[in-house]
């Protein structure tokens, strides 16, 4: 039913948390995958040894100034080409009150979730352009909708920039045969929470959900495998996925 057997998927921060979800359902699914990491070294590494061939990993810093191209020329070759790209890294960095943002943490925000995923893409495009079953997905999240909680002010704006950005490039590059969309998960429990949730909180988000638990990296990977298989998504663009087991309903 879907297309996704041997399409070259780049993903960024692949091999932890959601990333390693959508990792390992690509390679499940037939996808080649190219997963860069940061510190996640060993989860790399098993991912590396389980992939029967179909995952390559490589370590790099998406902050540093030449590694968003340095990753997406990686797997370009490592691939023979990209079909996709899944621009999953980002984080909140830190829960910082408003009046304390400071110039060096308003660009690590910014960097972290908006300037390496610009770059990424920008290296990418060339070898999307001479695919046919071209597309870009990039990680947004329910904060840049509601706001978010007190102290996360400049990482949802930043999501809210890629969710803007999603609509932007699925115009600018559909005519290129380019899709852009983006996913935009609820309260996923992963190591995320793990920095910046306390327990109690968690109990508190899991007590208002719909569907009464918070979701996994599993629940986010499948509408990223529908948004990138022509069969499936071939006629998305410009959305922003809302997964989140009800959390916001608007
Ligand atoms: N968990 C949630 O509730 C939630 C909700 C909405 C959106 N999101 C978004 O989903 C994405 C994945 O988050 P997660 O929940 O899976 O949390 P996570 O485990 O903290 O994932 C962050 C990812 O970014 C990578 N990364 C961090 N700093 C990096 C750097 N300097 N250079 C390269 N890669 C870097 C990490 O790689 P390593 O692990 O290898 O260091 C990791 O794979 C993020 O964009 C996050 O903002 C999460």
């Amino acid at each position: 039913m879907t297309d996704l057997d041997e399409l070259r998927v780049l993903v960024t921060g692949g091999a932890t948390g959601i990333g390693g979800g959508i990792t390992r359902a690509l390679a499940g699914a037939g996808a080649r995958v190219a997963v860069q990491y940061h510190a996640g070294g060993d989860a790399a590494a098993a991912l590396e040894r389980n992939g029967a061939g179909a995952v390559v990993t490589r370590a790099a810093d998406l902050l540093s100034p030449d590694g968003p191209a340095a990753v997406a020329a990686w797997a370009a070759d490592a691939l023979g080409g990209l079909d996709a790209v899944v621009n999953n890294a980002g984080g909140m960095v830190d829960r910082v009150p408003f009046e304390s943002i400071d110039d060096a943490f308003l660009d690590r925000v910014f960097d972290l979730n908006v300037r390496q995923a610009i770059k990424v893409t920008q290296a990418a495009l060339p070898h999307l352009d001479a695919s046919d079953r071209a597309s870009v997905v990039f990680v947004s999240s329910i904060s840049a909708r509601t706001g978010g909680s007190p102290g996360s002010s400049m990482y949802s704006a930043a999501k809210a920039f890629l969710s803007t950005l999603t609509r932007s490039l699925a115009k600018e590059l559909g005519p290129r045969g380019i899709r852009v969309n983006a996913i935009s998960p609820g309260t996923i429990d992963t190591a995320f929470h793990q920095r910046h949730s306390t327990p109690e909180k968690l109990a508190r988000t899991r007590d208002g959900i719909p569907l009464g638990r918070l979701g996994t990296p599993e629940d986010c990977a499948g509408p990223v495998l529908a948004l990138l298989a022509p069969t499936l998504g071939g006629y998305m663009t410009g959305q922003v996925l809302e997964i989140n087991g009800g959390q916001l309903l608007a």
